[in-house]
């Protein structure tokens, strides 16, 4: 298929800065030759700039830089229900803000088709806040109040077509703060979090939830936070929260996605080159997009072994 690179430079949406030179370092680390080498058709798109915008007079005074990020989420929307048109935007963070347009516009593409919008969110984070609620200002724990529609956005675009609550699943959870945890119980949002997944796999959840996408024909944004695997496999991230995902579970997530054929598009957020160590965090993010996008060991086991 063709894969459409979009980068979003965008390093708005937390204090910590380094996370607009995660394109570049997916570049290096080889994304375009790796999709090429599966067979897919590369289209990289270069570097998105965001739209100019000005702070709303809403806007509680501690959140870090609302008027970039609202300039971000114009141009990331219209940027990805332009590409869905043409193939699978994959969008090349940036951090987790870039999210609030990325969903926000293929919620728009699937709108028009007709088509029910899931989203899998892979994150240690629940990124539930709205602009009220976060207690940092930093609007990267918020795209998923945004997306579901959540109020207090003032001088965001309108989100037009929201996210239903339950095609939402998220994994990996480890952090949660109160302010969100209250409402996400409250909410239909599916989610497993570290000890689910300890207790009962990964594989278990996700299996569902791609059943439940499939049954309804929707599209599948997958948004997977650098901060979703253990910090001692992927460093370069500004909000490493240990326990998280192994490289092993993190690649069968991503086998499991291209087996169901449903992944309509994809964001890697949040990976920060300052921190890395020679580039191995953004090489991990690489090979599990390879992973969701064809790679494999075999096509199918070449063994089978009785167990019982
Ligand atoms: N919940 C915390 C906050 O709101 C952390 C959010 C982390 N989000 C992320 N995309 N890494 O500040
Ligand atoms: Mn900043
Ligand atoms: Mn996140
Ligand atoms: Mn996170």
């Amino acid at each position: 298929q063709t894969c459409i690179l979009i980068g979003a430079p965008v390093d708005s949406g937390k204090e910590r800065r380094g996370c607009l030179m995660g394109p570049d370092a997916y570049r290096v680390a080889g994304l375009t030759e790796a999709l090429e080498g599966l067979g897919h058709h590369v289209q990289d798109a270069g570097n998105l700039r965001p739209r100019p915008a000005v702070t709303p007079g809403e806007m509680p005074n501690h959140v870090h830089e609302p008027a970039e990020t609202i300039g971000w989420t114009e141009a990331l929307a219209g940027a990805a229900e332009a590409a869905m048109q043409e193939g699978l935007p994959i969008f090349l963070g940036g951090d987790h803000s870039l999210s609030l347009g990325s969903v926000a516009g293929v919620a728009m593409d699937a709108a028009r088709r007709d088509r029910p919008q899931f989203v899998l969110w892979l994150d240690a984070h629940s990124d539930y806040h709205t602009p009220q609620s976060t207690a940092s200002g930093n609007l990267h724990g918020t795209p998923l109040g945004y997306v579901t529609g959540r109020d207090g956005f003032h001088g965001f675009p309108e989100v037009k077509a929201p996210v239903p609550e339950e095609n939402i699943c998220i994994l990996g959870l480890r952090s949660v703060d109160a302010a969100e945890r209250e409402v996400l119980q409250a909410s239909r949002i599916r989610y497993a979090d570290m000890r689910a997944i300890d207790e009962a796999g990964i594989a278990r959840p996700l299996a569902a939830f791609l059943e439940d996408v499939a049954k309804a024909g929707g599209a599948l944004h997958v948004s997977l936070d650098v901060d979703f695997l253990d910090p001692s496999f992927a460093p370069a991230v500004g909000t490493t929260v240990p326990g998280g995902a192994t490289i092993r579970e993190a690649h069968l997530v991503m086998e499991m996605i291209c087996d169901s054929g449903l992944m309509t598009s994809l964001d890697l957020v949040e990976l920060n080159p300052f921190l890395d160590d020679r580039g191995r965090t953004a090489q991990v993010m690489v090979d599990l997009t390879a992973s969701a996008l064809g790679r494999r060991v075999f096509d199918r086991p070449t063994h089978s072994f009785a167990y019982e």
